[in-house]
Protein backbone atom coordinates (compact mmCIF):
# COMPACT_ATOMS: atom_id res chain seq x y z
CA UNK A 1 0.00 0.00 0.00
CA UNK A 2 2.80 2.90 1.38
CA UNK A 3 5.98 2.28 0.79
CA UNK A 4 8.98 5.18 1.66
CA UNK A 5 12.05 3.66 0.88
CA UNK A 6 15.14 5.69 1.72
CA UNK A 7 13.62 8.88 2.19
CA UNK A 8 16.02 12.26 2.38
CA UNK A 9 14.03 15.06 3.23
CA UNK A 10 13.01 18.35 5.13
CA UNK A 11 12.58 22.31 4.36
CA UNK A 12 14.91 23.89 2.57
CA UNK A 13 18.42 23.65 3.48
CA UNK A 14 17.14 21.81 6.85
CA UNK A 15 17.82 18.28 6.13
CA UNK A 16 15.19 16.59 8.78
CA UNK A 17 15.03 12.87 7.82
CA UNK A 18 17.73 10.53 6.49
CA UNK A 19 17.13 7.58 5.00
CA UNK A 20 13.97 6.95 6.46
CA UNK A 21 12.64 3.69 4.76
CA UNK A 22 8.75 2.28 6.41
CA UNK A 23 6.32 0.29 4.72
CA UNK A 24 2.39 0.40 5.60
CA UNK A 25 0.08 -2.59 4.32
CA UNK A 26 -3.73 -2.15 3.52
CA UNK A 27 -5.84 -2.34 7.29
CA UNK A 28 -2.64 -2.16 9.33
CA UNK A 29 -1.56 0.32 11.71
CA UNK A 30 1.62 1.91 11.80
CA UNK A 31 2.92 3.78 14.90
CA UNK A 32 5.56 6.46 14.52
CA UNK A 33 7.36 7.25 18.02
CA UNK A 34 10.60 9.50 19.23
CA UNK A 35 11.39 12.19 20.81
CA UNK A 36 10.12 15.54 20.15
CA UNK A 37 11.82 17.01 17.34
CA UNK A 38 12.93 13.78 15.86
CA UNK A 39 11.26 14.25 12.52
CA UNK A 40 7.58 12.53 13.18
CA UNK A 41 5.76 15.50 11.23
CA UNK A 42 8.07 16.13 8.86
CA UNK A 43 7.58 12.02 7.32
CA UNK A 44 3.77 12.76 7.46
CA UNK A 45 4.39 15.87 5.16
CA UNK A 46 7.32 14.32 3.36
CA UNK A 47 4.17 11.42 2.49
CA UNK A 48 1.68 14.30 1.89
CA UNK A 49 3.88 16.08 -0.42
CA UNK A 50 4.35 19.22 1.88
CA UNK A 51 8.14 18.85 2.36
CA UNK A 52 11.26 18.66 0.05
CA UNK A 53 12.48 15.60 -0.68
CA UNK A 54 15.78 15.25 -1.63
CA UNK A 55 16.50 12.00 -2.34
CA UNK A 56 14.85 8.07 -1.96
CA UNK A 57 11.18 7.24 -3.06
CA UNK A 58 7.26 7.23 -2.10
CA UNK A 59 4.77 4.84 -3.85
CA UNK A 60 1.08 4.21 -2.96
CA UNK A 61 0.17 0.81 -4.49
CA UNK A 62 2.91 0.93 -6.48
CA UNK A 63 2.31 4.41 -7.96
CA UNK A 64 5.55 6.32 -7.18
CA UNK A 65 4.36 9.55 -5.50
CA UNK A 66 7.28 11.31 -5.18
CA UNK A 67 7.62 15.22 -4.85
CA UNK A 68 4.06 15.12 -6.85
CA UNK A 69 1.51 18.00 -5.20
CA UNK A 70 -0.08 17.86 -1.99
CA UNK A 71 -3.61 17.76 -3.98
CA UNK A 72 -2.62 15.29 -6.21
CA UNK A 73 -1.52 12.81 -3.25
CA UNK A 74 -5.05 13.68 -1.64
CA UNK A 75 -7.10 12.52 -4.69
CA UNK A 76 -4.75 9.54 -4.39
CA UNK A 77 -6.27 8.48 -1.44
CA UNK A 78 -4.57 10.02 1.36
CA UNK A 79 -5.99 11.61 4.14
CA UNK A 80 -4.15 13.89 6.63
CA UNK A 81 -5.03 15.31 9.87
CA UNK A 82 -2.68 17.60 11.17
CA UNK A 83 -1.84 17.78 14.34
CA UNK A 84 -3.16 21.70 15.12
CA UNK A 85 -5.55 23.82 13.21
CA UNK A 86 -7.32 20.55 11.72
CA UNK A 87 -10.97 22.44 11.70
CA UNK A 88 -12.82 25.25 11.15
CA UNK A 89 -13.89 26.74 14.45
CA UNK A 90 -16.09 29.12 13.05
CA UNK A 91 -18.35 27.25 11.53
CA UNK A 92 -20.76 24.06 12.87
CA UNK A 93 -19.79 20.38 12.83
CA UNK A 94 -21.98 19.24 10.13
CA UNK A 95 -20.56 22.57 8.21
CA UNK A 96 -16.82 21.14 8.73
CA UNK A 97 -17.95 17.23 7.59
CA UNK A 98 -20.14 18.88 4.20
CA UNK A 99 -17.18 21.13 3.26
CA UNK A 100 -14.82 18.20 3.48
CA UNK A 101 -16.81 15.33 1.72
CA UNK A 102 -17.82 18.06 -1.16
CA UNK A 103 -14.27 19.08 -1.60
CA UNK A 104 -13.34 15.48 -2.22
CA UNK A 105 -16.08 15.06 -4.52
CA UNK A 106 -17.68 12.52 -2.31
CA UNK A 107 -20.96 11.80 -4.07
CA UNK A 108 -23.84 11.04 -1.48
CA UNK A 109 -22.37 13.61 0.92
CA UNK A 110 -25.98 12.89 3.67
CA UNK A 111 -24.76 9.40 3.43
CA UNK A 112 -21.61 10.07 3.96
CA UNK A 113 -22.35 12.29 7.09
CA UNK A 114 -24.11 9.80 8.69
CA UNK A 115 -21.66 6.92 8.48
CA UNK A 116 -19.66 9.02 10.11
CA UNK A 117 -22.00 9.94 12.55
CA UNK A 118 -22.43 6.00 13.11
CA UNK A 119 -18.91 6.31 13.83
CA UNK A 120 -19.00 8.97 16.76
CA UNK A 121 -22.16 9.54 17.83
CA UNK A 122 -21.11 12.42 19.72
CA UNK A 123 -20.72 14.57 16.82
CA UNK A 124 -24.32 14.13 15.11
CA UNK A 125 -25.54 15.84 18.88
CA UNK A 126 -23.11 18.21 18.51
CA UNK A 127 -23.74 18.54 14.76
CA UNK A 128 -25.26 22.27 14.66
CA UNK A 129 -22.80 23.61 17.32
CA UNK A 130 -19.93 26.18 16.13
CA UNK A 131 -16.73 23.63 16.30
CA UNK A 132 -15.08 26.17 18.91
CA UNK A 133 -17.37 25.61 21.56
CA UNK A 134 -16.33 21.97 21.52
CA UNK A 135 -14.28 20.01 23.64
CA UNK A 136 -10.94 19.46 22.60
CA UNK A 137 -11.21 15.32 22.37
CA UNK A 138 -14.42 16.14 20.12
CA UNK A 139 -12.68 18.07 18.19
CA UNK A 140 -9.87 16.04 17.88
CA UNK A 141 -12.66 13.36 16.50
CA UNK A 142 -14.19 16.15 14.20
CA UNK A 143 -10.67 16.57 12.80
CA UNK A 144 -10.28 12.41 11.93
CA UNK A 145 -13.86 12.17 10.73
CA UNK A 146 -13.20 15.47 8.20
CA UNK A 147 -10.43 12.79 6.80
CA UNK A 148 -12.84 9.51 7.14
CA UNK A 149 -15.47 11.47 5.00
CA UNK A 150 -13.02 11.41 2.10
CA UNK A 151 -13.16 7.87 2.58
CA UNK A 152 -9.21 7.47 2.04
CA UNK A 153 -6.99 4.61 1.43
CA UNK A 154 -4.22 5.74 4.04
CA UNK A 155 -4.79 7.59 6.75
CA UNK A 156 -2.06 9.65 8.15
CA UNK A 157 -2.62 11.08 11.75
CA UNK A 158 -0.61 13.43 13.91
CA UNK A 159 -0.30 13.09 17.67
CA UNK A 160 -4.70 12.50 17.74
CA UNK A 161 -4.62 12.31 21.35
CA UNK A 162 -2.11 14.70 23.03
CA UNK A 163 -2.95 17.65 25.12
CA UNK A 164 -6.25 15.39 25.56
CA UNK A 165 -7.99 13.85 28.88
CA UNK A 166 -7.74 10.45 29.30
CA UNK A 167 -10.87 9.44 28.90
CA UNK A 168 -10.73 11.05 25.67
CA UNK A 169 -7.34 9.60 24.42
CA UNK A 170 -9.33 6.00 25.63
CA UNK A 171 -11.60 7.26 23.27
CA UNK A 172 -10.21 8.34 20.27
CA UNK A 173 -7.54 5.03 20.26
CA UNK A 174 -10.75 2.47 20.24
CA UNK A 175 -12.23 4.66 17.46
CA UNK A 176 -8.67 4.30 15.55
CA UNK A 177 -8.72 0.90 15.58
CA UNK A 178 -12.84 0.34 15.16
CA UNK A 179 -11.88 2.35 11.78
CA UNK A 180 -8.86 0.16 10.91
CA UNK A 181 -10.89 -2.77 11.32
CA UNK A 182 -13.93 -1.37 9.98
CA UNK A 183 -12.60 0.07 6.36
CA UNK A 184 -9.48 -1.55 6.12
CA UNK A 185 -7.75 1.29 5.74
CA UNK A 186 -3.77 1.60 6.62
CA UNK A 187 -2.94 4.20 9.16
CA UNK A 188 0.44 5.95 9.56
CA UNK A 189 -0.13 6.97 13.54
CA UNK A 190 2.41 9.55 14.81
CA UNK A 191 2.15 9.52 18.64
CA UNK A 192 4.53 10.86 21.70
CA UNK A 193 1.81 8.33 23.88
CA UNK A 194 3.81 5.13 23.39
CA UNK A 195 1.61 2.78 25.74
CA UNK A 196 -1.06 4.05 23.49
CA UNK A 197 0.92 3.37 19.93
CA UNK A 198 2.35 0.38 20.99
CA UNK A 199 -1.67 -0.70 21.97
CA UNK A 200 -2.57 0.17 18.62
CA UNK A 201 0.00 -0.55 16.11
CA UNK A 202 0.51 -3.65 14.10
CA UNK A 203 4.05 -2.16 13.56
CA UNK A 204 6.03 0.27 15.37
CA UNK A 205 9.14 2.78 14.13
CA UNK A 206 10.68 4.79 16.64
CA UNK A 207 12.31 8.08 15.09
CA UNK A 208 15.06 9.57 16.88
CA UNK A 209 16.80 12.58 15.53
CA UNK A 210 15.73 11.91 12.07
CA UNK A 211 16.52 8.21 11.70
CA UNK A 212 14.98 4.81 11.93
CA UNK A 213 16.67 3.22 15.01
CA UNK A 214 13.85 0.78 15.32
CA UNK A 215 11.34 -1.11 13.53
CA UNK A 216 9.57 -4.46 14.71
CA UNK A 217 6.32 -5.38 16.65
CA UNK A 218 4.92 -3.77 19.63
CA UNK A 219 6.26 -6.78 21.67
CA UNK A 220 9.33 -6.72 20.28
CA UNK A 221 10.43 -3.21 21.03
CA UNK A 222 8.95 -3.86 24.82
CA UNK A 223 12.02 -6.27 24.93
CA UNK A 224 14.19 -3.09 23.87
CA UNK A 225 14.64 -1.64 27.61
CA UNK A 226 17.50 0.74 26.48
CA UNK A 227 15.28 2.07 23.59
CA UNK A 228 12.34 2.29 25.69
CA UNK A 229 14.09 4.34 28.63
CA UNK A 230 16.30 6.43 26.49
CA UNK A 231 14.01 7.41 23.68
CA UNK A 232 10.70 6.91 24.65
CA UNK A 233 10.99 7.78 28.52
CA UNK A 234 9.45 4.68 29.37
CA UNK A 235 10.61 2.14 32.55
CA UNK A 236 13.32 2.99 35.04
N1 LIG B 1 7.42 23.70 8.30
C1 LIG B 1 8.69 23.67 8.73
N2 LIG B 1 9.63 24.49 8.20
C2 LIG B 1 10.91 24.44 8.63
N3 LIG B 1 11.37 23.63 9.60
C3 LIG B 1 10.47 22.79 10.17
C4 LIG B 1 9.09 22.77 9.78
N4 LIG B 1 8.46 21.84 10.52
C5 LIG B 1 9.39 21.30 11.34
N5 LIG B 1 10.59 21.87 11.12
C6 LIG B 1 11.86 21.48 11.79
O1 LIG B 1 12.10 20.11 11.45
C7 LIG B 1 12.62 19.40 12.57
C8 LIG B 1 11.75 18.21 12.87
O2 LIG B 1 10.47 18.66 13.32
P1 LIG B 1 9.17 17.79 13.33
O3 LIG B 1 9.10 16.97 12.10
O4 LIG B 1 8.05 18.71 13.60
O5 LIG B 1 9.43 16.82 14.58
P2 LIG B 1 8.40 16.02 15.51
O6 LIG B 1 7.09 15.99 14.82
O7 LIG B 1 9.03 14.66 15.66
O8 LIG B 1 8.37 16.74 16.82
C9 LIG B 1 12.72 20.40 13.71
O9 LIG B 1 14.05 20.87 13.74
C10 LIG B 1 11.76 21.50 13.29
O10 LIG B 1 12.17 22.73 13.81
MG1 LIG C 1 5.24 16.68 15.37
Amino acid sequence: MLKVKNLNSGYGKLHVLYDVSLECEKGEIISVIGPNGAGKTTLLNSIFGIANIYSGSITIDGKETTRLPAYVISRMGVAYVLQMLNVFAQLTVEENLRISAAYSKVKDINKATEKIYEIFPILRERKKQLVGTLSGGERQMLAISIGLIRNPKILLLDEPTAGLMPLYVKMIANKIKEIRDMRGISIILVEQNVQKALELANKVYVLVSGQIIFKGSPSELKEKHEIMKLYLGVGE
